[in-house]
């Protein structure tokens, strides 16, 4: 009630008074699908170059007259804004990171990158991520996407149409059209950009705390994976391995030497993610701080002052990412780092987080000093892309330091199109049964925002899960994309041995079907690499046109061809036609209390590959394909394959494979494995059919062919 009383008055206030100036001032078609919108008063310096896009939009056309989502500019109350309406009985989704559930009709957020923790500003609508963007899907399922392409400080309030207003000059809007709301992410994708494939292991399970200190816990947590066969790939570093939180140090108590531990998780079949913030710690004689002040990159208060500010380590100055000489010297102080055998970095509280300062970050007069790139203006214009720079520069330097290794940074915050340069995690959540059900529209509405690889933490980081939560967050969450455990400074152990033996074994379980299904994984990763769709997708995606889909938020799509319903969701909608359930290792999901059902859609073949403890484990020399019929009795699927580091996989070296299997007689289905795509030697695999019923799996033995035919049982 409240949110459309709300409405009403900032559409009233937005036509009463602005009626006079409002307009749309000008308009072209970019390409068939997508418009652009300037309002008259545009002022290219104020708002180019664009972060979210990845080049200039070039006008190909005028607009059409049946160009249905039209964008009105106005002004008023010192604010510049952009009105769409849409029909009453449209979907609204997206809006890049927000809590709450998956519809968005009816949100109001301001999109101003916050550390959002304990606060709970603005009944936590207040993210440490911006996307100015909309997907809007009509009743016919057909869609339409809305992009303000503006990082000044901005409101999106979604009621009887979209309004953005933003506390900065008048900015341009972009309007995807498209038959499906799959076909509109796939055009904000070649806007804005996709993510570039991550290297394998960070799609394993990646195990965290605030923090685990001294070196030999990281040893003992990384040993007990293995004693207790628990797949793990990843074990992270938080601020504690820090001398005195000064970043690209290493306390000399507790991590005396990186290298070796680094080398000590390798040889077991891990990789290291260590945490990077921005805060420098202003302390002469602390070689950050010297280099950067002897380059001049800091961050100036309106008087021309370098900004101070407090976080972890005290006193800090910040870099200004917008000049180009910080960029560089950023990206150099990884290359000693990095040689400690680094695998990944974690750039945190890069809203920037300041304790203390104007609404926890630093005051909207500073000064970013800009320079061939990016003009120079103040924070209130740079605030929302600040983490989104300091990920890029990260990346950049990450990738210098290593040129034949994927680069694989996690932000905190980011903006529109920083999937380019960053994965994502949610912030820091609590440890109760609302944000674990959260946690599945927060990563969905990121994945319709742009950003495929997000995830939240898993068991909560404030507060202390129950074994009970911490079942169920790890069943669940064993699906996520991005797919870690983390929690607070002084909480109980959070490992999946934490909690007695039945949640370990939960856990256990959890993970070894994670790993089972990287064939099918990777391959979904490198589609969105490719074309942007989202690796977990909406129910809705299943079937566009079936209106029951469009609120569900509790089951979801792990690609198109996935159904993945968590035990603790409450009537779930699921989409209609051949889904059926498949156990991956031995789960017996129907009467498992904690795994969620897996269901495979009618029609396609999925890859399954064996349980293994870490992806330096994985090959696919050996793959289960489950074969799920269509009503015409046909299935297909394909399987993306490379090296799993590396970029030779851009030189052709990789294979796509590709799956087929049709009824050839009574009771008789053959499968054809045929490589249809790249360069890569693949060993002559060995294939086992899982033939997927309605009374469970049927398997047939391993063979060494490529043309597979198998019995059916009647009907199926
Ligand atoms: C922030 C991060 C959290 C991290 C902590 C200490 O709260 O969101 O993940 O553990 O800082 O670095």
């Amino acid at each position: 009630m409240m949110k459309i009383n709300y409405w009403k008055l900032v559409t009233i206030g937005f036509f009463l008074l602005t009626n006079s100036v409002y307009g749309q001032e000008r308009a072209a078609l970019i390409n068939p699908n997508v418009a652009v919108f300037y309002p008259d008063d545009f002022n290219p310096k104020a708002n180019l170059p664009s972060f979210a896009l990845v080049k200039e939009p070039e006008e190909q056309d005028t607009l059409p007259d049946s160009w249905k989502v039209r964008v009105e500019f106005s002004e008023g109350f010192g604010k510049s804004m952009a009105y769409i309406k849409t029909d009453p009985h449209t979907y609204l989704y997206g809006t890049g990171e927000s809590t709450g559930s998956l519809l968005k009709n009816g949100l109001t957020k301001v999109l101003w990158n916050t550390d959002n923790a304990y606060s709970n500003r603005d009944l936590n609508q207040r993210m440490y991520q911006t996307q100015p963007w909309v997907l809007g899907v009509r009743q016919d399922g057909t869609a339409f996407g809305v992009l303000a392409d503006n990082t000044w400080k901005q409101e999106i309030s979604l009621g009887e149409g979209i309004l953005f207003s933003s506390e900065g000059p008048a900015f341009r809007v972009l309007v995807i059209e498209g038959k499906t709301p799959q076909k509109v992410m796939k055009s904000l994708a070649k806007l804005i950009g996709t993510m570039e494939l991550p290297p394998l292991w960070s799609l394993g399970y990646q195990q965290c705390r605030f923090s685990y200190y001294p070196d030999s816990r990281v040893k003992e947590i990384a040993d007990t994976f293995r004693v207790k066969q628990i797949p793990c790939d990843v074990i992270w570093m938080d601020i504690h391995y820090m001398d005195g939180y000064r970043i690209f140090t290493f306390s000399p108590n507790r991590f005396p030497n990186p290298g070796e531990t680094n080398d000590y998780l390798h040889q077991k079949g891990f990789k290291s993610v260590w945490m990077i913030d921005p805060g420098v710690k202003k302390e002469e004689g602390y070689f950050v701080y010297d280099s950067g002040t002897k380059r001049d990159v800091w961050v100036k208060t309106a008087t021309g002052k370098n900004y101070v500010g407090k976080v972890w380590p005290g006193d800090c100055v910040f870099p200004d990412f917008t000049m180009e000489r910080t960029q560089k010297w950023w990206s150099s102080l990884y290359k000693n780092y990095m040689a400690n055998g680094v695998d990944g970095v974690w750039n945190d509280m890069n809203e920037p987080s300041v304790f203390g300062g104007p609404n926890g970050t630093m005051p909207v007069n500073n000064v970013h000093r800009g320079g061939k790139e990016h003009p120079a203006d103040i924070h209130l214009r740079y605030h929302d892309v600040y983490g989104m720079m300091m990920a890029k520069a990260s990346r950049e330097g990450i990738l210098a330091a290593n040129p034949d290794k994927r680069p694989f940074v996690l932000s905190r915050a980011n903006y529109l199109g920083g999937q380019r340069y960053a994965a994502a995690w949610t912030g820091d959540n609590s440890a109760s049964w609302e944000h674990l059900r959260m946690s599945v529209p927060m990563v969905l509405n990121l994945g319709l925002s742009g950003q495929p690889f997000s995830g939240p933490d898993i068991g909560g980081f404030l507060g202390n899960a129950t074994p009970e939560l911490f079942g169920q967050w790890i069943a669940t969450g064993a699906f996520y994309p991005f797919s870690r455990a983390h929690t607070v400074d002084g909480s109980k152990n959070q490992e999946p041995w934490a909690f007695g033996e039945e949640i370990e074994k939960v856990s256990r379980t959890a993970l070894q079907r994670r790993y089972c299904l990287l064939p099918y994984l990777y391959t979904l990763f490198h589609e969105a690499s490719i074309d942007g769709m989202p690796v977990m997708r909406p129910v809705f995606f299943a079937d566009v046109r079936d209106l029951n889909l469009r609120r569900e938020d509790q089951a979801f799509l792990l690609g198109a061809d996935l159904l993945v319903v968590p035990k603790w969701a409450n009537d779930p909608k699921l989409p209609r036609g051949i889904w059926r359930t498949i156990d991956l290792v031995g789960e017996n999901s129907a009467k498992n209390e904690y795994q969620p059902d897996l269901k495979q859609r009618g029609g396609t073949i999925i890859p399954v590959g064996k349980v293994i403890q870490s992806t330096v484990e994985y090959n696919t020399d050996s793959l289960t394909l489950l074969v799920c019929l269509n009503k015409e009795m046909k299935a297909k699927g394909t399987l993306y394959n490379d090296a799993g580091d590396g970029f030779e996989y851009k030189n052709g070296q990789y294979a796509v494979d590709s799956f087929s299997a049709e009824k050839t007689g009574n009771n008789e289905v053959t499968v054809t494995c045929a490589k249809v795509e790249g360069k890569m030697h693949e060993n002559k695999r060995f294939y086992r059919i899982g033939l997927v019923t309605e009374k469970g799996i049927v398997y047939s033995n391993w063979k060494n062919e490529n043309q597979i035919k198998v019995k059916t049982l009647e009907n199926n």
